[in-house]
């Protein structure tokens, strides 16, 4: 784990392998008045000459610098002051970083505005971790030391713990489905609990069958691997203060059961325990920073396989709210283990739910890859939760909630089939499927089908797990019941 330390010592007498340094294209900062003075300004005449225009994320390094200690001199844009954001530190760090990343450095001085260094050292720990976590040699590898020109302790701690919690979600996603199925992902939200200071307690599949928890069970039945529930909680404010709930989709692996998916669409299906990665992930942050709130976090774990026990299309399973559930397509297997879960947190008395989930493709076409899309009962969370997301940088979209959406649900079996009419506004249907179980409680769901996996690296993140939405329940989480 890299070590995080704050410096006072100037830019020109540090001693380090490298220096990073942010540069912004229209503004003079301290330290880059200094490599300016005792460098013959050397980046002046570089900017002057067009090699270097400190647009966001443009990396130039420069070996050997005269007039510097360090080895090497990595300059990396900022873009303008005015448009300076967490979202640009976080990238533009973190593009630095990824460049560097490819060799073992001891030791990385880094020098970068005040303003958003939160988000960049953030930034730094994200870019430093590759989804390569199989691999004999790593190809992307952690610094040892950095020495962050800054006298902000706090800052620096709070994104050191911030970008581990964020890689901690994306580990547990990039971690392939044969290691990492319910029994595992549990035992790792254990360990992390015990960490970082939250409590888990885990439902196995006997307790699962007498919490009634039958549409969960009816994913889970066709894997050999049973199934397990978690509650995580952490409580770090006093009884009086609200209760934020937080569920996460956790299938290990969807396979779409009998509805089975082609080869293609198969492959990725590891992320689709996303959503419960995203709680766990934003569990340890919180919990880690001691904000003081109080949060229960609820995962159902399941792997949605085939099997001569597996659940079909046709049959009516009886979920534990009440409600009769036919089964239309086995691929729509989110809702059913979210279904039950979000059950158990209402009927526990949560004041707020947000569930997270990579709950369908349809949210993919309708959004894209990198923006979440937000379905609710409760406007007003809805709010709160979209300025949060805006202000750390994380995209996300309101979609309709109208009745007409909950007319497609309707089956002629039971009180409720788990698709709609066809694929036209699959998400929407979806989340309509999800209302039906969480009674008055103010409710979110968030579908990150896009924006918890990424196929392709960036110049800031290798490519797998994102860790999306860490960051914006952090920023919730402060705000939370304010
Ligand atoms: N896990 C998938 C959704 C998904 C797709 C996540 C692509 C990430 C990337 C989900 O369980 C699913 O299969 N949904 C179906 C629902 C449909 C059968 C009603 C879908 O979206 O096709
Ligand atoms: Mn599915
Ligand atoms: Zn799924």
């Amino acid at each position: 784990m890299t070590e995080f330390l704050t410096t006072t010592i100037s830019v020109l007498d540090i001693d380090a392998d490298v220096i990073i340094a942010g540069y912004f294209s229209d503004q003079q900062t301290p330290y880059a008045a200094a490599i300016s003075e005792g460098t013959d300004d050397f980046v002046g005449n570089l900017m002057n000459n067009g090699d270097f225009d400190a647009n966001a994320n443009e990396v130039l390094t420069l070996p050997y610098p005269t007039g510097l200690k360090a080895n090497r001199l990595v300059l990396v844009g900022l873009g303008e002051s005015k448009d300076y954001s967490p979202l640009i530190a976080m990238r533009a760090a973190g593009s630095a970083a990824k460049t560097l990343a490819s060799k073992k450095l001891d030791h990385v001085a880094f020098f970068f505005p005040e303003e958003n260094l939160t988000d960049a050292i953030s930034g730094i720990v994200v870019a430093c971790q590759g989804q390569d976590i199989l691999r004999s040699e790593v190809k992307i590898n952690a610094f040892e030391k950095v020495s962050v020109a800054s006298e902000n302790d706090a800052d620096v701690r709070e994104g050191h713990i911030v970008g581990r919690a964020i890689n901690a979600c994306r580990n547990l996603v990039n971690q392939p489905p044969n290691i990492l199925y319910p029994e595992t992902l549990a035992e790792s939200a254990v360990e992390i609990g015990e960490s970082a200071g939250f409590d888990v307690e885990v439902w196995d599949e006997v307790r699962l069958a007498s919490e009634e928890c039958r549409t969960l069970l009816a994913v889970a039945q066709g894997s050999d691997r049973p199934p397990r529930m978690l509650t995580m909680k952490y409580n770090g404010a006093d009884e009086t203060s609200p209760t934020l709930g937080l569920v996460g989709k956790g299938v290990t692996f969807d396979s779409g059961g009998y509805s089975l998916k082609p080869s293609d669409g198969m492959f990725d299906m590891k992320c689709d325990m996303g959503g419960a990665a995203t709680v766990i992930g934003a569990m340890q942050a919180i919990a880690e920073l001691k904000l003081p709130v109080n949060v229960i976090g609820y995962c159902g774990l399941v792997e949605n396989l085939v099997s001569g026990n597996a659940f079909k299309l046709g049959d009516v399973i009886h979920s534990r709210n009440g409600k009769t559930v036919e089964i239309h397509n086995t691929d729509a297997e989110g809702r059913l283990v979210l279904a039950d879960v979000l059950d158990v947190a209402v009927k526990n008395g949560v004041d707020h739910v947000v569930d997270f989930a990579t709950l369908t493709g349809a949210c993919l076409v309708a959004l894209g890859l990198d923006c979440a899309g937000l379905f609710t009962n409760d406007q007003d969370l809805c709010d709160q939760f979209k300025s949060a997301a805006d202000e750390v940088g994380e995209d996300s979209w309101q979609m309709p909630m109208t009745p007409n959406f909950g007319e497609q649900i309707k089956s002629n079996v039971a009180d409720i089939k788990n698709m709609g009419s066809g694929r036209w506004g699959g998400a929407i249907t979806a989340a309509k499927f999800l209302e039906e179980f969480v009674a008055d409680t103010p409710w979110l769901h968030v579908d990150i089908a896009g924006p918890a996996w990424s196929d392709n690296a960036k110049k800031w993140i290798d490519g797998g797990g994102q860790g999306c939405f860490v960051r914006t329940l952090v920023k919730l989480a402060k705000q939370y019941g304010k």
